[in-house]
């Protein structure tokens, strides 16, 4: 190996292996975040080669659809298609029913409505992703309304969580969504009941989606380095 970041080796390695699961003449949900930009390259890599022919991408951000452009993937839009064959996305957290926490990159709410749609799901995340249970290490991210941030932030804490406002990097502010929505991440000290908890907090007024989903994934691929190498196995 070499002396690459093995964070990175592992995320281009399962990128590449998602990208390997396309089929021609598919129509492909486009995920969000640093993995799925290198499996939205290496599907572009195989339109070019002429290895994969005649698919068309859904992307879930704006970030997606910039990547797309970049690397001459055909676009089209959840109006013009009545399917979704395979969808390729990251993930923050995924636990061992593979169930996952998402929204590292403020995209969740357009990424389950993609994700959910795909006959097949199928998540990429390096080997750190995998947790015991969700919200060990990361926060989950909420989408709210602006004008209703504030009573979402209380209601949030009333069922136990620490909320706080995610604020820009290199941006003075808040974090916007690609919607104009603001994302509110809290800290859970357990989350004991993925499934009741995802419902509850889409159940508060001015919450748009929030970063769990609950029996989405049917397929996760893990980058890993083992004895010094990157591998990808499927859990
Ligand atoms: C964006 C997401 C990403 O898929 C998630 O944050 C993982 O990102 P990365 O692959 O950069 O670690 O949910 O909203």
């Amino acid at each position: 190996m070499t002396a690459e970041d093995p964070i990175k080796v592992m995320k281009q390695k399962v990128g590449e292996a998602a990208a390997a699961r396309v089929q021609s003449g598919s129509i492909v949900g486009l995920g969000t975040g640093s993995t799925t930009a290198y499996a939205i390259q290496a599907i572009g890599d195989r339109l070019k080669s002429g290895d994969l022919k005649d698919i068309k991408g859904i992307p879930t951000s704006f970030q997606a659809t910039v990547l797309a452009k970049e690397y001459g993937i055909p676009l089209t839009t959840l109006d013009e298609v009545d399917r979704i064959d395979i969808a390729i996305d990251g993930a923050d957290e995924v636990d061992p029913q593979r169930n996952l926490i998402k929204g590292g990159g403020a995209a969740h709410t357009r990424e389950k409505i993609v994700d959910a749609l795909a006959v097949q799901f199928v998540v990429v995340v390096d080997s750190g992703k995998l947790v015991d249970k969700l919200g060990s290490t990361f926060l989950l991210p909420v989408e709210v309304l602006p004008m209703a941030v504030t009573p979402v932030m209380r209601m949030l804490e009333k069922l136990g969580g620490k909320p706080q406002l995610r604020m820009g990097v290199k941006k003075a502010g808040p974090v916007v969504s690609d919607q104009g929505n603001l994302i509110v991440d809290v800290k859970f000290d357990s989350i004991d009941d993925p499934e009741a908890l995802e419902k509850t907090i889409n159940n508060i007024p001015g919450v748009l989606d929030n970063g769990l989903f609950v029996g989405l994934a049917d397929v996760v691929l893990v980058g890993d380095i083992q004895d010094g190498q990157p591998v990808v196995r499927e859990v």
